[in-house]
């Protein structure tokens, strides 16, 4: 079957803005188009090897970031918190389970949103729904809502600008191993997690003495010195991938070089829309989200439609069934994929089965609820023989008021106002984060040895 990067376009597609003004549309998409890849293929093929490494039970996956990136919260500091945060959970989970950890962002281009409804109402008045900074404003007003091309270019650019801080992050010593006292956030420090965590850097600073004195030169080992924080997002808006994707020289094959790893959603997964038609064609490692609604057979048929070759490390299921549904729908779809010998990087996202609404009309997530998920998500991996590959969560560096509950800063429905920031979803703050590492390490790491 033919393919090209503009295939998806005959194909019945959901989730997407109708843009009023059609010749615009058309210069964004070819102005994007001349702009520079913001990965590089190779890159892609590492993290597709790395995950390969993961679906073996000999690394795990983390993979975080925000529900959505915004223009407005556009800044140094948050990039950074969000750095610090994933290298505070990176230290934890490896202490414990021993195995590396491939740290995956959503981050630099989760931009576009898929929405539960086209229209959002407030008092009475009915707009076009806010769907992520690449497509429309957040601003309950209909000029903001109208879907605006140039929104692209924008979002291509802070992703560059995100991307190149991540990087010097990860090369410049921020990861450095002799730093890790310094990973501690300032509002967790003083915290009881804070302290646990300064507790286990000081084993690792052991570690590294203990190495120096076996004649290590550990200031010259560049694995303790330097990281890699691979890019993630939805690959929502196709006419934003589309324009990205371009031809490998080294391998004559296609990749989206908008970020390393590309997720589907759950809501644009069918087997004969656009989105499977587009993910087909691109040899970058991708996710896909399972819901609650996905049935034992389509899931064959959606396997082998994006790695026809059962590539080990290709595809990452991202199981997001909610914690009162997982133990009754998750079973069945892993038991048939292992007795069809798939290979499969299983991730549990503990986030989007799992939203409420409070009573002052928050949208949030019960820390209990999130835990208790991820549990169930290691234990029924556990009784099937099969490997828990890793977690995906919606989280930030910042001290948000976003998800009820977690015993390190116990936020009450009513406490939700104080600091709820998020563009879309309710994030796991900094504390809840690091805790729910902990609780993967000291309570499940039997588990993953
Ligand atoms: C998301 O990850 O932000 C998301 C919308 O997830 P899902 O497709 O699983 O609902
Ligand atoms: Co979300």
């Amino acid at each position: 079957m033919s393919w090209k990067p503009s295939s998806w376009r005959d194909f019945p597609i959901k989730q997407q803005p109708v843009y009023p003004d059609k010749e615009l549309l058309k210069s964004v998409e070819e102005e994007l188009a001349s702009y520079p890849p913001l990965i590089f293929a190779g890159e892609a093929r590492n993290l597709k090897a790395e995950l390969a490494q993961v679906a073996q039970g000999k690394a795990f996956l983390l993979q975080g970031g925000d529900c959505a990136e915004s223009f407005s919260n556009f800044n140094a500091r948050s990039i950074k918190n969000l750095f610090k945060l994933m290298l505070q959970m990176n230290m934890v989970l490896m202490y414990s389970f021993g195995k590396p950890i491939v740290k995956v962002g959503r981050i630099a281009g989760q931009f576009a949103k898929p929405r539960s409804s086209d229209f959002e109402e407030i008092d009475g008045v009915s707009l076009p729904s806010y769907r992520g900074d690449i497509i429309n404003d957040i601003e309950f007003n209909s000029q903001a809502r109208v879907p605006n091309p140039t929104k692209m270019l924008k979002a291509y650019n802070q992703s560059a600008a995100t991307m190149n801080l991540i990087r010097a992050f990860a090369r410049g010593g921020m990861a450095d191993l002799t730093q890790v006292h310094q990973w501690n956030l300032d509002f967790i420090k003083d915290h009881d997690l804070g302290k646990k965590y300064e507790e286990l850097s000081r084993k690792i600073d052991d570690a590294m003495r203990f190495m120096r004195a076996c004649g290590l030169d550990v200031k010259n080992l560049p694995q303790l010195q330097q990281t890699v924080l691979y890019t993630s997002h939805e690959a929502l808006l196709l006419n934003y991938e589309e324009a990205l994707t371009k031809k490998d020289s080294l391998t004559g094959d296609w990749y989206d070089c908008s970020a390393h790893m590309l997720w589907i959603g759950d809501r644009t997964r069918g087997l004969n829309d656009a989105h499977i038609e587009y993910f087909r064609g691109i040899q970058n490692p991708i996710g896909c989200k399972v819901g609650p609604t996905m049935q034992e057979d389509e899931l064959i048929k959606l396997i082998d439609a994006l790695n026809p070759n059962n590539e080990p490390g290709r595809l990452n299921l991202i199981v997001r069934m909610g914690a009162s549904k997982i133990g009754e729908y998750f079973p069945k779809l892993l038991k048939k994929v292992k007795e069809e010998g798939r290979n499969i990087v299983w991730s549990c996202d503990p986030m989007h089965g799992n939203v409420e609404k409070a009573s002052n009309g928050f949208k949030t997530r019960d820390f209990k609820n999130i835990l208790s998920e991820v549990k169930q998500f290691f234990e029924i991996h556990n009784a099937e023989g099969t490997i828990a590959g890793g977690i995906h969560l919606e989280m930030t560096g910042e001290d948000v008021t976003e998800c009820i509950g977690s015993q390190s800063c116990a936020i009450t429905q009513e406490g939700l106002a104080s600091r709820y920031h998020t563009q879309c979803d309710p994030r796991l703050n900094a504390k809840q984060a690091l805790e729910l590492a902990f609780m993967i390490s000291d309570t499940l790491q039997g588990a993953l040895r």
